[in-house]
């Protein structure tokens, strides 16, 4: 058996929800330091909660969620882990700009009332520059739109230089272009070892970082494998690594996964 050590993430018959109700139930995942992992579902399906769940956001009713081998809350350095919300607001009381904002993502690296120095600031300036927005480093992030202000919150994950990266949904919402230029960014981050966990309707563009995929259907883990075999919708309750595991490390070209494409799996 491998040792826990050894893995990103391990969630063993993991029960996740709000209050006492179980949303995402009996699920089983083991990501390995290095993998590049996309969470694929429907609506409601689970999927943030389950991300959520590993970092402490959602409570875990059951079973076992270990992050970077600590159980789930218990990891000292929450630096090593990055997180994108899925939602989020930007309060307008008080007007943080885009620079103090990714430096909040920094400090989370640092810890509290530590100052950032020289190096801290060149990490805040190229995960600002990763996003395509240099140009706004002084402005409100509350100025930008919704799109510009998903990506601020991308570099601030990315200006930690974290060790696994939890994103929830980055390119919702994102145009084109930054879509591509996110994906050259975290290929770049995933092949310098950091672990990926991505939750989208849209591996297109990061069909060339994303190499397994999970499904989440009504919050159990209906496929895992790699990417393009959820694609193909064979994914109804085929579950494990049994046949396509040995293909890890697998890149499809001409993805098609969409939410549409998602929710077939679930049935017609
Ligand atoms: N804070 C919460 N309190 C109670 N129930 C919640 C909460 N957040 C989500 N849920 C419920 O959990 C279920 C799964 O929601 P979740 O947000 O995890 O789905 P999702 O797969 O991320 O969906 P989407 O693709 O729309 O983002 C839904 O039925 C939702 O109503
Ligand atoms: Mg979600």
């Amino acid at each position: 058996m491998t040792p826990s050590s050894s893995d990103a993430v391990r969630l063993r018959d993991a029960h996740i929800g709000y209050d006492d109700v179980a949303v995402v139930a009996g699920v089983d995942l083991t990501v390995r330091h290095g993998e590049a992992l996309a969470v694929l579902g429907s609506n409601g399906s689970g999927k943030t909660t389950l991300a959520r769940g590993m970092l402490g956001l959602a409570t875990v009713l059951g079973g076992d969620v270990e992050l970077l081998g600590a159980p789930v809350g218990r990891l000292r350095d929450r630096g090593r882990v990055g997180y994108v919300p899925q939602r989020h607001t930007v309060s307008g009381a008080v007007p943080a700009t885009v620079r103090e904002v990714v430096s909040v993502g920094r400090l989370a690296r640092l810890g509290l009332f530590r100052r950032l120095r020289a190096a801290d600031r060149v990490a805040v300036g190229e995960a600002v520059a990763a996003v395509g927005l240099a140009d706004r480093m002084e402005e409100p992030v509350a100025s930008l739109s919704g799109g510009q202000q998903r990506r601020v919150l991308v570099a601030r994950a990315l200006a930690a230089q974290p060790e696994l990266l939890i994103m929830d949904e980055p390119t919702a919402g994102v145009d084109a272009a930054s879509q591509d230029a996110l994906a050259e960014v975290l290929g770049r981050v995933s092949a310098a070892g950091t672990t990926l966990l991505v939750v989208t309707h849209e591996t297109g563009p990061l069909a060339s970082v994303l190499t397994r995929a999970v499904v989440v259907d009504q919050g159990r883990i209906s496929y895992d494998g790699p990417l393009a075999g959820a694609e193909t919708g064979h994914g109804d309750h085929h579950c494990g690594p049994e046949d396509d595991g040995a293909r890890a490390g697998y890149r499809m070209d001409q993805p098609t996964v969409s939410a549409r494409s998602a929710r077939s799996l679930g049935g017609r």
